[in-house]
């Protein structure tokens, strides 16, 4: 298939490139490089053999896109482009609301105009709020989010859901990712955040890589048995190929579904600066600090659903996803820039 992928030079993007264009998918990456490099580009060609259309645009230029379109007559959309750092949100609330909502409202017009079915979308298992459960199931309804960003994947979904209803010929895949980490296993692609990392698995790969000092833990006074929160890691291939059996499951379907992507185990921080550590053979400095702003507890996926609907699991192991996020950062001290 022609398949549009949105946010396609960024983290998840480019691993679900390379996942695509090795099934045999034509992929069109539609990127504005607000939060990614042009060299991921690049080396999803090196890593395929097969370079993918690429168009430096913003997904909320209606007349850009709609030349895409027009050019490159995509049979699917998958669409990750969009603002994600929850702090960030907080600060910058109209951004994230122009940017992220004007993306998905645009992509689904010109979608309309070209009679384009098939969208994939980027969802976050931060829709669930703050439940009161640890195991999220896609039957809860969405919850109280903590903040603009989590709150505008909400209102996506929403549009998602309206549109479906409305048009029922639509096909429509909502994927909740839980906690992606880790890199292809060449080192060649993988995450590189803008500045200092929101996230844990960048913020230990590069304290490993000796860009930072130390790992701050937000709190070792959760109730779990470690002190520390826990959550559902799941490495950033099986999450890539997560969205390759979401594109086919929708092909020759109709309607909308909320599809969980994680392993369905939790995590602890301190599990993870363990297992990277033994993955690694570094060991990671820290220091417990507070709590963070907005963090629970502890949540993970019940996967049953990919399962069922895709026939997807996840496959990789705690040690691959901390082997290849430091095999990606020793070979990338400073991710794409040449520093
Ligand atoms: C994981 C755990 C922190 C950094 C967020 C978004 C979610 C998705 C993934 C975009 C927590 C602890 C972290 C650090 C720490 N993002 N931590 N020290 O918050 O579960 O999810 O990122 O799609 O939507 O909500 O991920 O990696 O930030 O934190 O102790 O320096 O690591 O407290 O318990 P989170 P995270």
């Amino acid at each position: 298939m022609n398949i549009l992928l949105t946010g396609g030079a960024g983290y998840i993007g480019s691993h679900t490139a390379v996942e695509l264009i090795g099934a045999g998918h034509h992929v069109i990456i539609a990127d504005n490089l607000s939060n990614s490099s042009p060299e991921a580009v690049r080396r999803i060609g090196e890593l395929t053999g097969t370079a993918p259309a690429f168009y430096e645009i913003d997904v909320c230029d209606r007349a850009a896109l709609d030349q895409v379109f027009a050019q490159e007559k995509p049979e699917a959309v998958i669409h990750l482009a969009g603002l994600k750092a929850v702090g960030e949100s907080v600060r910058e609330p109209l951004r994230y609301y122009r940017n992220n909502l004007d993306a998905a409202l645009t992509l689904l017009e010109v979608m309309a105009a070209y009679d384009v079915k098939i969208f994939v979308f980027s969802s976050s298992a931060t829709v669930y709020g703050e439940p009161g459960v640890s195991l999220f199931t896609e039957d809860m309804p969405r919850g109280v989010c903590s903040s603009p960003y989590g709150r505008s994947k909400q209102m996506i979904e929403q549009f998602l859901e309206d549109s479906s209803a409305a048009d029922p010929s639509l096909s429509v895949v909502m994927l909740r990712y839980f906690n992606p980490v880790g890199a292809h296993e060449s080192g060649r692609i993988g995450e590189d955040p803008d500045g200092i990392p929101n996230n844990l698995m960048p913020y230990i790969s590069q304290v490993a890589v000796g860009r930072l000092p130390r790992l701050t833990i937000f709190g070792n006074d959760w109730p779990t048995p470690d002190g520390t929160c826990l959550r559902d890691y799941l490495h950033v291939v099986d999450l890539a190929r997560g969205h390759l059996a979401a594109v086919e499951y929708a092909v020759g379907r109709t309607g909308c579904e909320a599809i969980n992507l994680g392993t369905g185990q939790g995590r602890s921080v301190l599990e993870m600066v363990n297992a990277f550590s033994s993955a690694s053979g570094v060991e990671i400095p820290y220091v417990f600090g507070p709590r963070r702003p907005g963090d629970i507890a502890a949540y993970w996926a019940d996967p049953s659903r990919a399962a069922k609907l895709l026939h997807w699991h996840a496959e990789l192991t705690l040690e691959d996803m901390c082997r290849d996020s430091w095999n990606w950062q020793k070979d990338n001290p400073h991710g794409y820039s040449e520093e």
